[in-house]
């Protein structure tokens, strides 16, 4: 049996500062290859890479802005002679009743998620094809691409925009031996994510309960399928949304739950107030 060898490769991961990003930076290190890491705030990129090690290069990108991937990837193929996997793992989310979204928050969203990972997608496909080089690209998406799901909105149009996305590429840039797939990861404990969409140790807690495991994901779960789906182990692998969810997904979409719990106007407190908490941090 093969194991997952990333020796000689050179991976771009979009948010590899923090949460999941972080944890799959450390599992494709750790697997051998070098890391390109990018996100809005150079001094989280910096602390993340000094922390992992010399294979990891911290760079300030905005994936918002077109000139600015353009920037980024053309200097990780200065720094670097090469690009063969790119990890769209950027994403922005918060709860709020629908009604209430603003359209500059919808678009904030959309923005990061779909708009950036068009970005990143349409900038490596082009160097790949031009270059004659089998590139990949692995999106990050959810569990509710598929169903929707409440007070996310802006999240779940984007992130089911990413996932038509990954489906079109994939077929498409087949013949040039790019790789399109997508993981879709469950609840994973993450600051980014606790702090902006769960509501309390409370209901941390209840969920956990009704979670067909009893618990939720490890990070570095998420890190080794994300590493085995970017080796030479599974060339064959193309189109594909791959949940890692100990299951959840099979009982409904996460933040449905949530409407269960209390009424609409004790729920938009509860959004408020995680809001300005997520803000004061
Ligand atoms: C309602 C909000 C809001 C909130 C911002 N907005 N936060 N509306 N509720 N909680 C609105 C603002 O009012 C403003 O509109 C508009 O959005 C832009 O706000 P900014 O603060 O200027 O946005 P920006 O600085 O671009 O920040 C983007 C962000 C922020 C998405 C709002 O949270 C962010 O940077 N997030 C990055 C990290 C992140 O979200 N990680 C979690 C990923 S977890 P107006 O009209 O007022 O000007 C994930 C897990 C999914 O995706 C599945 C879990 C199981
Ligand atoms: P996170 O730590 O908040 O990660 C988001 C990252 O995106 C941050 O590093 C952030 O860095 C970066 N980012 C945001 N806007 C950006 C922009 N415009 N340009 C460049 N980088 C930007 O949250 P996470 O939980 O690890 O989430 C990582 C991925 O997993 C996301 O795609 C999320 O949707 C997905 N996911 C998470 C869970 C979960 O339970 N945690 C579940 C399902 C899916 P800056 O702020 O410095 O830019």
């Amino acid at each position: 049996m093969r194991q997952i060898d990333l020796q000689d490769k050179v991976i771009v991961v979009t948010g590899g500062g923090t949460g999941l990003g972080r944890a799959m930076t450390e599992a494709f290190v750790s697997y051998g290859a070098k890391v390109a890491i990018c996100g809005r705030r150079q001094q989280v990129l910096e602390e993340a890479a000094a922390a992992i090690g010399p294979a990891v290069r911290p760079y300030v990108c905005d994936i918002r802005e077109w000139e600015s991937v353009e920037r980024f990837l053309g200097q990780v193929v200065s720094d670097f002679g090469q690009l063969d996997a790119v990890v769209n793992n950027a994403a922005g989310n918060f709860l709020a009743a629908s009604e209430t979204l603003s359209p500059k928050g919808f678009r904030a969203v959309v923005d990061i998620v779909l708009m950036g990972t068009f970005h990143m997608s349409r900038w490596a496909g082009a160097y790949w094809i031009e270059q004659k080089r089998p590139g990949h690209i692995l999106n990050i998406v959810t569990t509710y691409t598929d169903t929707g799901c409440a007070f996310v909105l802006p999240s779940a149009a984007a992130k089911a925009g990413v996932q038509a996305l990954t489906l079109s590429l994939a077929y498409e840039w087949a013949p040039y031996g790019i790789r399109v797939n997508a993981i879709a990861p469950g609840p994973f404990p993450t600051e980014g994510a606790w702090s902006r969409l769960m509501p309390g140790s409370d209901f941390e807690e209840m969920y956990k309960k009704r979670l067909p495991t009893g618990r939720y994901g490890r990070h570095e779960e998420l890190g080794a399928l994300a590493a085995f789906l970017l080796s030479d182990l599974a060339p064959y692998l193309t189109g594909a949304v791959i949940p890692i969810d100990g299951a959840e997904r099979l009982q409904g979409a996460m933040f449905n739950y949530l409407a269960q719990t209390a009424d609409r106007e004790t729920l938009k407190q509860a959004f408020a107030l995680l809001r300005s908490a997520s803000r004061s941090q």
